[in-house]
């Protein structure tokens, strides 16, 4: 394995305390100076390329350094680099915001932004809130998350997320939220479907809402696929039964799309997939193609009507310094226009089929379980025992470099996430070299 550039490597690990890692590892794992990025490829300091497929945390649409959003951004930054949005506008945001409403035929008309995902799920649950006080339903103030939903690492986004991992040691920082069955098709009995799996999981929900008749705010979601506990995939039924369910109890439904939006399911939003539209719906990741941190929360007139008043503290006070960012809306065009021009959600059908045949072998493997993909998302889990599993993961990312792959499994789930760029070749040599450090790491 390459220690590439060793003077990146100790002045990061001396001054940069890096994300969602026990910085201990690096004592025996690597830690890779990213000298430049081309199309799928990160490239090191050594000269080392590593096929990005996992669209470094899901963020990245189109590749590194892409012509169209950089000719995008070189042209915003000579005309406006930022502005507060408190009481001043841009082009950007305008369009920007209009461009989304209309994705969704115009019923979420009304766009409130801000930087990170875990900060448009704050929002999404602040905006519930204060919507039922506005409406003279200040009991409505709990919240329903799933079973190992993961929607950030913030308190109140941390407060509705159901992994042990991240959330235990803030324990008593979290307001409790009711956690509801997960759709997860995974958990098909004998004889079941998804189906089945997700008709279950709603039925229970209902009864939860039934339950807490008026004391629920909004129920909240990751539509289709649960991807950080491991790309938990449901049958779009389930999302179908919850909107059913959330209307019978007026209970808002937020969806949250920071994962899987932005065409990673194989529709624009996920939740088309089941017909149905939600009260909110998150964005962010995908949204400025992976290039500058943007996220945000769309929502119906008739909620923003809610905050409409002469009245200062009805309104929704919130506010980031960066909300609405020139630069970060204007990759965000530069990528919704990618979208339209070069055809991608039917294109991606294409590309899905090609990584599938190529995957083929690996789908068959006698320590493959649940091979499932939804859209441009692939995963399985690998068969071990509990010791194995405890440390598969990090020996499969470190086994993965060496082929020239990033790839960083969930737990025992290992997964794909490739941008939507990917050749022929690229899925040829993503398939055999994924298979390759399968065998060799289930061998280990
Ligand atoms: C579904 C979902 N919600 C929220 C988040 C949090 O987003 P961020 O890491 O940008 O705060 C993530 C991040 O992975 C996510 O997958």
């Amino acid at each position: 394995m390459s220690t590439t550039h060793p003077s990146w490597i100790t002045r990061s690990l001396q001054s940069v305390w890096h994300p969602c890692t026990q910085m201990q590892h690096h004592e025996t794992m690597p830690l890779i100076p990213i000298s430049h990025g081309r199309g799928a490829w990160l490239v090191d300091t050594d000269g080392r390329r590593y096929l990005d497929a996992i669209s470094s945390w899901w963020v990245n649409l189109f590749g590194h350094a892409n012509p169209r959003i950089n000719a995008a951004l070189r042209d915003q930054l000579e005309r406006l680099e930022h502005a507060m949005l408190a009481g001043f506008t841009h082009e950007p945001v305008i369009e920007l915001s209009e461009k989304l409403a209309a994705l969704t035929g115009h019923e979420l008309g009304h766009c409130f932004y801000a930087s990170d995902g875990a900060s448009a799920v704050e929002i999404a649950l602040k905006m519930s809130f204060h919507y039922w006080r506005n409406s003279g339903e200040s009991e409505r103030r709990e919240f329903v998350c799933l079973k190992n939903s993961y929607h950030g690492e913030t308190i109140g986004a941390l407060a509705v997320t159901d992994v042990t991992l991240f959330r235990d040691a803030y324990g008593p920082l979290l307001r409790q939220a009711h956690v509801a069955a997960s759709p997860d098709a995974r958990l098909a009995q004998e004889g079941e479907r998804a189906e089945d799996v997700a008709r279950r999981a709603a039925a229970e929900l209902d009864s939860l809402l039934q339950q807490r008749e008026g004391r629920i705010a909004a129920v909240i979601v990751e539509p289709l696929v649960q991807c950080a506990a491991g790309m938990a995939m449901h049958d779009p039924l389930y999302l179908k039964l919850v909107r059913e369910s959330c209307d019978r109890h007026r209970v808002h439904l937020i969806a949250d799309e920071i994962a899987v939006g932005c065409g990673r399911t194989g529709t624009f939003f996920a939740c088309e997939q089941a017909g149905i539209r939600p009260d909110f719906v998150c964005l962010s990741k995908g949204i400025s193609g992976g290039y500058l941190p943007l996220s945000l929360v769309m929502t119906r007139d008739a909620i923003y009507q809610a905050f409409y008043d002469a009245d200062v503290t009805r309104g929704f006070l919130h506010s980031h310094s960066y909300t609405g960012n020139p630069l970060a809306c204007r990759a965000a065009l530069a990528t919704l226009a990618i979208f339209e021009e070069d055809d991608v959600l039917a294109k991606n059908r294409e590309r899905a089929e090609r990584l599938t045949q190529a995957l083929q072998p690996l789908a068959q493997h006698r320590s493959v379980a649940h091979f499932r993909r939804r859209g441009m998302i692939w995963a399985f889990d690998a068969v071990l025992d509990d010791a194995a599993a405890a440390t598969f993961s990090r020996r499969f990312f470190t086994a993965a470099l060496e082929q020239e792959l990033l790839i960083r499994p969930i737990g025992r789930t290992v997964y794909l996430m490739p941008p939507y760029i990917l050749d022929e070749e690229e899925s040829m040599l993503l398939g055999t070299r994924l298979h390759a450090v399968f065998d060799k790491v289930i061998a280990q």
